[in-house]
């Protein structure tokens, strides 16, 4: 039986996150670890899932897709968006194989989905394009989600570190070589968050006090071209400094939690230039910028209070096909 994987990467939102659903800037870069979905022929009319970080084993039935259960409803979701294309449907079996941390807002979802719809239609000779892919991205980050922005979906095609704002092209960022001096070290909390949820209460807080957050997304919006700028320079300095602010920005709307506020000021304290939340809080992931040297300390400080820590490279490969 014929069959082709595809993987796609993980991503860390470094600035923007929340305030990039109602349109502001956000930017974030892609990191290595990656979700793998190998897609193979069967017969049948259904797909076979089989996924640990989902739980095991899954059918989807390609004659009612309503039916299909909560966990893999994101593949259906392709699916119908696929059929509603006239691309060719046909049963497989779908392995999914990640080292990205479940629920830590480090783009899982996001990852396998478009590894998904990108093995699944080039088996048939018929590859999405990257725009397509963003597309169907997005319709499983609507299932998972409610209302994503598109930031995780644009990450996980095209990779890289990009500027992203909703209803525009993703624009590039090249970040200036002085950065290699530092490194990304990225610490899950370990407290499994739900991204629809967090996305919701921000949303209703920003309706209820309008007045007053309005200048909080206007800030974080300034926020994301001031870090463009620092990224190109490699300046690192003031990239720390901007991601302390963003972090009480996202204090300010409500998301952070007394473990996400440890680990970030362990980082600082360690020697970080900068920490903050990565994704939708009240829960998952923080991220710190460290100069190398000091690397081992912080990540070792952080591993004695987070179940998962691990220095990370930026800027890897979007979504592609491996075999
Ligand atoms: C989730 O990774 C980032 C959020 O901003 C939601 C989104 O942009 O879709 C919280």
């Amino acid at each position: 039986m014929r069959s082709v994987t595809a993987s796609a990467p993980a991503k860390a939102i470094l600035f923007g996150e929340h305030f990039v659903v109602k349109g502001a800037l956000g930017v974030v870069t892609a990191i290595d670890l990656r979700a793998r979905v190998k897609v193979t022929e069967d017969r049948g009319s259904s797909l076979t899932i089989y996924s640990r970080e989902l739980g095991g084993k899954y059918k989807i039935n390609l004659n009612n897709l309503e039916s299909t259960p909560k966990p893999i409803a994101p593949f259906a979701r392709i699916i119908k968006w696929l059929k509603e294309r006239d691309y060719t449907i046909y049963p497989a079996i779908v392995e999914v194989k990640s080292n990205i941390p479940l629920g830590a807002g480090l783009g899982s979802s996001a990852a396998t989905a478009s590894a998904f719809t990108l093995s699944y239609t080039a088996l048939h000779g018929a590859p999405l394009n990257q725009r397509e892919l963003v597309e169907a991205t997005i319709e499983a980050e609507i299932e998972a989600h409610g209302r994503p922005s598109g930031i995780d979906p644009n990450i996980s095609v095209h990779g890289g570190v990009i500027a992203y704002r909703p209803g525009h092209e993703p624009v590039g960022i090249t970040v200036g070589r002085e950065l290699s001096e530092y490194k990304l070290v990225v610490a899950d909390s370990g407290l499994k968050r739900n991204t629809k949820t967090a996305v919701e209460f921000v949303l209703d807080l920003a309706s209820r006090y309008s007045g007053v957050l309005d200048h909080v997304y206007k800030a974080a919006n300034e926020l994301s071209k001031r870090a463009i700028i620092a990224l190109e320079r490699g300046d690192a300095t003031t990239l720390g400094e901007l991601m302390n602010i963003n972090h009480g920005l996202l204090a300010a709307i409500g998301v952070s939690t007394p473990e996400l506020e440890d680990l970030v000021y362990t980082a600082r304290r360690a020697g970080a230039l900068g920490s903050k939340i990565t994704g939708a809080g009240l829960g998952g992931a923080i991220i710190a910028l460290v100069h190398k040297d000091k690397t081992p300390i912080v990540v070792q400080e952080l591993r004695n209070r987070a179940p998962w820590t691990s220095p990370v490279k930026l800027g890897e490969s979007g979504v592609l096909v491996e075999s």
